[in-house]
């Protein structure tokens, strides 16, 4: 957790909401919205770089967006390949470490390989740390998370009476990344989608009705602004 005061956050988490809003307003299809929330995403790593923010976590997909039309979830597949593949030079040239959390067996497999190549590649960099949430749902995190306890019970690692706070966050897919502690969420909604729902119980908290694709580094500085005035107080009194 960072430290109470402390102005730039160490952990941005973002909600990227509204593309098919954007691109309906415009009489576009709703994967014109997703390109151009490509483009928003581009744009804010470069923007946490700028803002020497640690950890960059991205809600590209949810575990419940494969409830989707399949032509839409196709073509968001192939958009975060695409992605990938033509984004990983310029992720080593500005020296951002990629990683993923979720359920990252689901995605087609073509998906997992290039994920994996741009992980490896990016592997050794020490900048920002962008993670992508991919298959992504906060209580299917915890599921997993309590699997992977009852089996370090199980073969004899830890004893169930060591189980606490710190020893479950260590089993979930956000074990080497501290809590976020700033989460922004576009568009207008005022709810998780099941994001980060452990993690976020002292999280500060940044919604704008500003639609993801038009969500540039300007809008970035004024929610990291906006934190730098919040008074964090984890339940104490001041
Ligand atoms: C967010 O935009 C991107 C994903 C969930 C993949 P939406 O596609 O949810 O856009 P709206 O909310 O329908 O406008
Ligand atoms: C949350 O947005 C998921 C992502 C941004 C990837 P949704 O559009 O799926 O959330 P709901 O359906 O409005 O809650
Ligand atoms: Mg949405």
């Amino acid at each position: 957790m960072a430290a109470a005061g402390k102005s730039v956050p160490r952990h941005i988490a973002i909600i990227m909401d509204g593309n098919g809003r954007w691109a309906k307003g415009r009489g576009l299809p709703r994967i014109k919205g997703h390109e151009e929330g490509a483009r928003a995403a581009r744009e804010c790593v470069e923007g946490c770089a700028e803002l020497k923010v640690d950890f960059l976590t991205l809600y590209a997909f949810s575990a419940e967006n494969w409830q989707r039309p399949k032509a839409e979830v196709f073509a968001l597949m192939k958009l975060l390949e695409k992605f990938l593949k033509e984004k990983t030079p310029e992720l080593i040239e500005k020296n951002v470490r990629l990683q993923a959390i979720g359920r990252l067996t689901d995605l087609p497999d073509s998906c997992q390989e290039q994920l994996h190549r741009s992980i490896e590649a990016t592997a050794g960099n020490t900048g920002v740390t962008l993670v992508l949430a991919l298959s992504y749902g906060g209580r299917l995190e915890i599921i997993d998370g309590i699997k992977s306890l009852l089996h370090a019970i199980e073969v004899g690692h830890i004893d169930k009476g060591m189980i606490d706070v710190e020893m479950f966050s260590k089993h979930l897919y956000t074990r080497y990344y501290p809590d976020p502690d700033l989460l922004i969420r576009t568009s207008g909604e005022m709810r998780l989608s099941n994001f980060l729902l452990w993690q976020t119980s002292y999280t500060e908290m940044y919604v704008t009705p500003k639609l993801w694709p038009d969500f540039t580094r300007k809008d970035l500085a004024a929610a990291v602004e906006e934190y730098g005035r919040r008074q964090r107080r984890y339940g104490k009194s001041e």
